[in-house]
């Protein structure tokens, strides 16, 4: 065994409710029927859940927060505001920290994201999916394209130089051209960042259940990708993952930590963490319950968390590979060691066969997989399973 290193940590704070379930989305995200949520009783719970987890993380640095959901622009700024005191007062935050808060265009208010800007928030991800009104409907959506474009003029006109859009494509009775037209209508709105996910069929969504008519077929969808992803590099947007697109040095740092196999504490509703013990020489995996009702009844006591888990020494590679084969740029030997807490001679008999295959790439420390690596991704990763 090497020395596990605890790599760089970042906080995930999950909000749970939305207005309007969409049909397509297995999220831990629940339609909040009648009157208000409960925002004051939940920021105090997540400070209660924060409190319990501060043993595991003594000492360390906060890089990044993402407030995720749901849709976290539900809730008031000085919920927000709340939380993020909190959390400071409780965890060092580093002096550049990201900060991001997930938004749907259909809650943007007047005055909203200045509140936010003030409140600490210092990155905004929105959730476009596309701008066809005709494809917004059929996804569900409580607003329309002309909302979304003035949302995000919202946002930039309150000082957010630093959002995101998610778009998803390959969608119901999407056409190449509409694809394009999607990443183009993005692209005129400059943000730093695009998510670009394929629309995927989830079990237990009303999707899975009654598929919608029109789904492209996996080589449509294939020629979408390819043909927004060179849309996208022309505009100035670096593909880094499988989903996500960026100006230079505007990559998301939240997101790149968990795909570097960082470290990050989860709280709220359903939320993941995943921690480095140093003094045991672990990772500890740790989720909370995942119903909103249940988790406010339980958070800071042992009723509000899901489950805790060891990640044994086989199993690393396996969930490293998961996390670093989705980056472009893949990952290093000395990183890998540090994470994992393995010697790199571990993974030797996997790496060769897939540098073999044509699927990964190596220099004297970092592996890089190839385009066709890419395609294969899940294949690639599957070689790192424990036997
Ligand atoms: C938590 S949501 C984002 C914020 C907000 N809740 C909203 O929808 O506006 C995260 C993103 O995941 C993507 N997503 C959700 N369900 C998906 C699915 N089934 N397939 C592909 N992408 C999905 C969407 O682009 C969505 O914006
Ligand atoms: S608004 Fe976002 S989180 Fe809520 S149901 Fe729709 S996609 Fe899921």
């Amino acid at each position: 065994m090497s020395m596990l290193i605890p790599p760089p940590l970042s906080l995930y704070v999950h909000l749970p409710w939305c207005v309007r379930k969409c049909p397509y989305c297995d999220f831990n995200s629940h339609e909040f029927k009648g009157g208000t949520p409960p925002f004051d009783a939940y920021v105090d719970a997540l400070l209660a859940d924060l409190d319990q987890d501060l043993p595991l993380v003594w000492g360390r640095t906060v890089h990044s927060v993402f407030f995720g959901g749901g849709t976290p622009s539900l809730f008031p700024a000085d919920a927000i505001e709340r939380i993020l005191q909190g959390a400071s007062s409780r965890l060092r935050f580093a002096p550049e920290a990201e900060i991001t808060l997930e938004t749907n265009p259909g809650t943007a208010e007047h005055g909203r994201f200045e509140d936010y800007r003030r409140a600490g928030v210092n990155r905004i991800s929105f959730g476009i999916q596309t701008f066809d009104d005709a494809t917004l409907k059929k996804l569900g959506r409580i607003h329309d394209s002309a909302q979304a474009a003035a949302a995000v003029d919202l946002a930039r006109n309150a000082g957010f130089d630093n959002f995101n859009l998610d778009l998803m494509y390959a969608l119901p009775d999407q056409t190449l051209a509409m694809a394009e037209a999607d990443v183009l209508r993005a692209i005129e709105l400059a943000p730093t960042h695009i998510s670009h996910y394929q629309l995927t069929l989830e079990p237990n969504t009303v999707f899975a259940a009654r598929p919608p008519t029109g789904i492209p077929d996996d080589d449509l969808a294939w020629d979408m990708q390819e043909r927004c992803q060179a849309l996208l590099a022309d505009a100035g947007y670096a593909q880094y993952e499988v989903s996500a697109y960026a100006r230079a040095g505007r990559q998301c740092a939240h997101n790149l930590n968990y795909w570097r196999f960082g470290d990050y504490l989860g709280i709220g509703a359903g939320a993941h963490g995943k921690l480095t013990l140093g003094s045991e020489q672990t990772i500890l995996r740790r989720w909370k319950s995942k119903h909103p009702i249940a988790w406010l009844a339980g958070a800071g006591t042992q009723a509000g968390i899901g489950g805790d888990e060891r990640i044994e020494p086989a199993r690393r590679p396996f969930e490293y590979m998961l996390n670093t084969l989705r980056l472009v740029d893949g990952f290093t030997l000395s990183g890998f060691e540090a994470t994992t807490g393995l010697p790199p001679s571990a993974i030797d008999a996997p790496l060769a066969i897939a540098i073999d295959r044509g699927w990964l790439q190596r220099d004297a420390d970092r592996v890089v997989p190839t385009e066709l690596g890419r395609r294969f991704t899940n294949d690639v990763v599957a070689l790192f399973l424990e036997d």
